[in-house]
């Protein structure tokens, strides 16, 4: 067992394009994420610590497509072939395609008549954020292609409004902004506020280990919204913009019980942030590791969004040698759990957790990452 290297999908799609079309004009590449700490306070203007995973996303992409009717062609290692004509229906994953277009040419920028390949190494449903990654890959080579370049945080902008407007989920900027503006080597302290990302390096004596429960979510939208919905009640009842601007004394004012429970996950969890990145500043291990169990408690027993596929694999991780700390990441209910684990213990943690996971017979993988760098698209690919 040994720590990921960055995987092949870009290598995947210039391969097959070649095969189809000949060599690309570019190759746009955009990695999903782990969060470590910050869970659903994205969008209620807090503050989350993310880090890209060297899992990618990966468009090569010529113009090669019908330049006349503006037809998109698309081969997908994972979903085989699509053609985008028009307003004409296509499967759910490609609604991310088909936003990121529309989206793009409502800003006027040319979006259509080009031919790519997609490939992955994010595995999918998995709380990765592969969604984000498909649609920062597909916006920056879009952009790309029309001689622009825009910031990280437009490129997320606009892919979070392909989430909201055309898929239908209210989620926040974390996991676009992550992806499109991750610093390799480092997390990033997110503030969705101020739209900020702060580089904070990982002590280095530790490593984060990302473990996927094998279980997938169902629905879990539904309760996205609901949650989403209980956080901007609590904040309208308080007075505040958002539950950013809560504090703990605030919540007795609060008039419903679970709405109350709701708002304390995320004015906890905010503060669980800011503690994390001092003690990665001070290299205290131990401390990022209790923060991260207390943030799995109040994402279990105040937010109500964990699952049992996850957390039978934090407790086992618990269990495990040189593990410091465990929780859910992501949205939650399935898909996968992160730790932080003693560089020195990282293999017998990981053979652990292996062994004895058998949550719904799944078997457990755990990958030991360090973080890379956001998206990058680029022009010189050869075949
Ligand atoms: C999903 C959403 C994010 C964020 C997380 C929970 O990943 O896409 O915006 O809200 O859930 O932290």
């Amino acid at each position: 067992v040994g720590v990921v290297e960055q995987r092949a999908a870009g290598r995947r799609a210039v391969d097959r394009f070649g095969t189809r079309w000949g060599a690309p004009d570019l190759l746009s590449t955009a990695p999903g994420r782990v969060n470590l700490i910050g869970e659903h306070t994205d969008y209620n203007d807090g503050f989350t610590l993310p880090m890209a995973l060297p899992f990618a996303t990966a468009i090569a992409l010529g113009s090669t497509g019908d330049r006349e009717s503006g037809d998109v062609r698309i081969d997908s290692t994972g979903f085989g072939e699509l053609v985008i004509a028009g307003d004409g229906e296509v499967p759910a994953w490609a609604r991310h395609l088909v936003g990121v277009i529309e989206l793009l040419e409502a800003t006027g920028v040319p979006a259509r008549g080009w031919s790519a390949t997609i490939d992955t190494d994010i595995p999918t449903g998995a709380s990765l954020s592969s969604s984000a990654a498909l649609e920062v890959a597909a916006i920056n080579a879009l952009l790309a292609r029309a001689g622009l370049t825009w910031a990280p945080i437009d490129v997320a902008r606009l892919g979070r409004r392909v989430e909201n407007e055309i898929v239908g989920l209210q989620s926040g900027i974390m996991d676009q902004f992550i992806s499109a503006g991750a610093v390799a080597g480092h997390a990033s302290l997110m503030d969705c506020r101020e739209l900020t990302l702060t580089p904070t390096p990982l002590p280095n004596d530790a490593v984060i280990a990302v473990m996927d429960t094998g279980t997938r979510r169902v629905l879990a939208d539904v309760a996205y919204d609901d949650r989403r919905a209980a956080c901007e009640r609590a904040a309208a009842e308080l007075g505040v913009a958002a539950l950013r601007d809560a504090t703990i004394d605030d919540l007795d004012r609060i008039s419903d019980a679970t709405d109350r429970r709701r708002a304390r996950h995320v004015v906890t969890e905010n503060a669980r942030v800011l503690d994390v990145v001092e003690r990665c500043r001070s290299g205290d291990i131990v401390g990022i590791g209790e923060l991260m169990d207390l943030s799995h408690e109040s994402l279990r027993d105040d937010y109500e969004v964990s699952g049992p596929g996850l957390d039978a694999i934090v407790d086992i991780a618990r269990g495990a040698p040189g593990c410091l700390g465990a929780r859910m990441t992501g949205g939650g209910f399935a898909g996968c759990a992160v730790a932080l684990v003693r560089r020195t213990d990282a293999e017998s943690f990981t053979s652990h957790v292996i062994e004895r996971y058998d949550h719904d017979r799944h078997e457990a993988r755990v990958w030991l990452c360090e973080p890379s760098g956001g998206a990058s698209v680029d022009r010189t690919v050869c075949l």
